[in-house]
């Protein structure tokens, strides 16, 4: 269950230093595999952060995963090694007039890619800042037409016991669900990500696709979906599911609404062992989401 925060499962000692702030001079980012760099534009997205992006090693060695490993750390990682993308299908169904089986490759293609650097708010308190590459997920919604029945997306993770070892226990309810109301999902913050750093999705950051809503807490980024239904009623996530008091099907970063279990006022931004930085409502969005939530009462609507 995402808890208090208590273990810190990757290296913090200090590093030599960072070599790449974005996925784009991520060309000279010696281990990586550059599937994505040469097709994502070029041009410095207005919705990316002009905060420094993280360094890669915390990006990919504090997370949460739990098909891999239960609570945050390098579990995900280190249970992931062997984990394999390919190959890959994901369905767009439910209420929409173009639904489709598509191989992954095929579902990335049409659509141009982009960085966003966004920040990045857990639930627990911690904090990064990712430059993803992804697909809007606006430009998803336009191809495939929901119909006007379609008020909700509803996403979710491959259910595979074979890749995913913690898929055999009952740590969660499987397979992993999210949902967004159809408008947020159609804001053009909302990513389907695709890559970090101009690499593809390393597997315990979500590979090969997950989903990215940086005013949202973490968790509502749902990792390795395999499915995208369009539905008439809010669906019910799963740490919803798990823990109701404590986790909502909003999940709007808020400072004023502290978890039962702790304050959200403040944030440690990794590799930071204590709170560091002060939390900012919408995780700093306001200015591009505060419509969705008009007339709100965002303390009920957690
Ligand atoms: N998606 C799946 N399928 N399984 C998970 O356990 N954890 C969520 C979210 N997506 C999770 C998931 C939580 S709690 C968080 S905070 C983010 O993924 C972490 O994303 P990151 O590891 O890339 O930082």
């Amino acid at each position: 269950m995402i808890g208090v925060v208590t273990s810190i499962g990757f290296d913090i000692k200090p590093k030599a230093k960072q070599t790449a702030t974005t996925a784009i001079r991520c060309q000279v980012w010696p281990r990586t595999y550059l599937r994505y760099a040469s097709k994502v534009s070029m041009k410095k997205s207005p919705l990316s952060t002009s905060e420094a992006p993280s360094r890669y090693e915390h990006i990919t060695s504090y997370n949460n995963f739990y098909e891999f490993a239960p609570g945050a750390g390098d579990g995900p990682k280190n249970n992931s090694k062997n984990f394999k993308p390919r190959p890959w299908k994901i369905k767009i169904d439910g209420n929409v007039n173009k639904p489709g089986d598509y191989d992954i490759d095929d579902f990335i293609k049409p659509y141009a890619l982009e960085e966003r650097i966004y920040r990045m708010r857990c639930v627990e308190a911690w904090s990064f800042v990712v430059p993803w590459i992804g697909i809007p997920m606006a430009d998803v919604i336009k191809a495939v037409e929901p119909t006007a029945k379609a008020k909700y997306l509803e996403m979710t993770t491959l259910m595979d016991t074979g890749r995913f070892p913690m898929q055999k226990t009952d740590l969660l309810q499987w397979p992993y669900l999210e949902g967004l109301r159809l408008d947020e999902a159609q804001n053009p913050l909302t990513l389907l990500a695709v890559g970090l750093y101009g690499e593809v999705l390393p597997a315990q950051n979500g590979a090969p696709i997950r989903l990215v809503v940086p005013w949202k807490y973490g968790f509502k980024g749902v990792k390795s979906i395999v499915r995208i239904r369009f539905v008439e009623n809010q669906p019910r996530n799963t740490w919803q599911t798990m823990a109701p008091s404590e986790y909502g099907f909003y999940a709007n970063v808020n400072p004023n609404v502290d978890h039962p279990r702790w304050s959200q006022a403040r944030e440690r931004r990794l590799p930071s062992f204590i709170p560091n930085h002060k939390t900012e409502m919408f995780n700093g969005y306001t200015e591009q989401v505060e419509y969705l939530y008009k007339g709100m009462d965002l303390r009920k609507n957690f």
